[in-house]
């Protein structure tokens, strides 16, 4: 049987209002990469998708998302069915409390936005994932404090194993990414196009576990 393996990409919308949002920077190229490479290793891929430019790969199962509220029914919706989750979506971090249905009017005053934090939704999943399931993070941070941050996250959130890529992943072409795993491997395949570096790590998941 293929390996079922779900990846989430992008990022998501917290909505403000009917018009507006805030959202987290992330052009989705490393997820709808991760989901062409797992596509051409013979996998089962499901994809859930952010909104963001580009168009996800084709032979896939592909499903739509906008906000973290959106992504999180699809992943309690998904997650079962799958042996392997790559949690490669930018999810804010924080959300505005409240929706107003309609659209703010612009004023001349200040405007205060209250934020409460988004739920942390791989760490969930991993709280409740079976033996047999895998779960791979994904931790952008600043190179001087990548490692450490990236490792305290794999801990935290309960993962299988996370990338560690710095500040300058967001809007480049290539990657230069640290696979941290959590019995302490750690491994580096060099700075390489985000579609070779797909075919490695699905290269990883494939011969792993
Ligand atoms: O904590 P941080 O946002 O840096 O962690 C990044 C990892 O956690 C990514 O895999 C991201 O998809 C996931 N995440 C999440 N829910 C959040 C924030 C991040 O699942 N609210």
């Amino acid at each position: 049987m293929p390996l079922r393996v779900l990846i989430t990409a992008g990022p998501t919308h917290e909505p403000i209002d009917r018009v507006r949002y805030i959202a987290n920077r992330s052009s989705g190229a490393m997820g709808l990469a991760l989901a062409a490479a797992a596509r051409d290793a013979g996998c089962d891929v499901t994809l859930l998708l952010g909104p963001v430019a580009g168009d996800p790969p084709t032979g896939i199962t592909t499903l739509p998302y906008s906000s973290s509220k959106d992504l999180t029914s699809q992943l309690d919706h998904c997650f079962s069915g799958c042996d392997v989750l790559i949690m490669a979506a930018a999810v804010a971090d924080y959300r505005p409390k409240t929706y107003a249905d309609g659209k703010l009017p612009r004023t001349t005053n200040a405007m205060t936005l209250e934020l409460e934090p988004v739920p942390d939704l791989v760490a969930r999943c991993a709280a409740g994932k079976r033996p047999d399931q895998r779960i791979i993070g994904f931790a952008l941070e600043e190179p001087q404090v990548l490692r450490k941050r990236a490792t305290e996250k794999l801990k935290r959130k309960g993962l299988d194993a996370i990338v560690a890529n710095p500040l300058a992943t967001m809007g480049a072409a290539d990657i230069d990414a640290t696979l941290i795993c959590a019995n302490g491997d750690t491994l580096t395949p060099g700075p390489l196009p985000k579609a070779d570096f797909a075919k490695w790590l699905v290269g990883w998941i494939s011969g792993t576990g």
